[in-house]
């Protein structure tokens, strides 16, 4: 399996299926790509840790890195070439002024807490997708707003990427039932058991129990909130709705959700 620093030779991968990571990859990255050999198509991973989706006080320095064994993590399940471009290449002039789907310009959830990251995150897909040339993508749902937030950036840039399809993939977790993150390996013991409430808390059907099954753990909650699953607004009775948490644990910050079972 080959390893593209530079897109030239990206042309004969046009139409793959495309998996974006930040590298440092675990199970969850791997059933992503795994779940995109299911197309049948050649399997491009993406790895690059994207400073425009970090503020200023946020982990871009401490964020794992580890592109030898990502390589042969991503070859292990499939793929068929993991592209790490440089930053030149991403960003060779100022990040593009990217329009923003509705759905990130009202501030909610991550995009509350996190002021600028969908910015940062759809200003580097774009650029992905741009080089790469995908028909389908697939990405986690263990970032659901981000899958959503995506979902409608392809649908908005239609004519930019015709034929892309995205497929979101289910959420892979611990045996214990953490989900899996390249940012748990900064818990200590206590933190990580603590944490295990999380998974508790978004099979709750209610937002004030979610609140004290965290609170009982002493996480800082940034939220925890039943929504509907589509537009991450106040949920109405009859569709689908998400629960959806974000915590600091220590000085970690950890997000899950769940479909809310009826
Ligand atoms: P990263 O955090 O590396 O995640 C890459 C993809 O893996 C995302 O689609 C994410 O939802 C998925 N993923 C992470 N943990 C998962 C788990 N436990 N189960 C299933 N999927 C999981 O998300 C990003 O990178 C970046 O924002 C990116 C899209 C690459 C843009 O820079």
């Amino acid at each position: 399996m080959d390893l593209l620093t530079s897109p030239r030779e990206l042309s004969q991968y046009h139409g793959c299926a495309f998996v974006p990571t930040m590298g440092a990859l675990h199970e969850g990255h791997l059933s992503l790509i795994s779940e995109a050999k299911q197309s049948g198509k050649p399997v491009v991973v993406s790895i690059f840790v994207n400073p425009e989706q970090f503020a200023p006080d946020e982990d871009l320095e401490k964020y794992p890195r580890n592109l030898m064994q990502d390589v042969q993590f991503a070859e292990s399940v499939g793929a068929d070439i993991v592209f790490a471009p440089s930053m030149k290449t991403m960003y060779p002039n100022e990040p593009e002024h990217i329009k923003l789907p509705p759905s990130a310009t009202e501030p909610q959830l991550e995009d509350a807490c996190r002021p600028s990251h969908f910015k940062g995150v759809c200003v580097a897909v774009a650029r992905l997708f741009d080089l790469v040339k995908p028909s389908i993508t697939v990405f986690g749902l263990k970032d659901y707003q981000q899958y959503l937030v995506i979902k409608e950036l392809i649908k908005q840039e239609h004519s930019r990427w015709p034929n892309l399809e995205i497929i979101g993939a289910d959420i892979i977790r611990d045996a214990d039932g953490l989900a899996m993150s390249s940012r748990n390996i900064f818990l200590s013991n206590e933190e990580h058991a603590a944490a295990l409430a999380i998974q508790h808390a978004i099979q709750c059907q209610n937002e004030n129990d979610m609140k004290r099954i965290l609170a009982e753990q002493n996480l800082m909650i940034e939220y925890a909130v039943i929504r509907d699953a589509q537009t991450l607004l106040a949920p109405t009775a009859k569709k689908e709705q998400r629960a959806l948490v974000a915590v600091k644990v220590g000085t970690t910050r950890l997000i899950d959700n769940a479909r809310v079972a009826k």
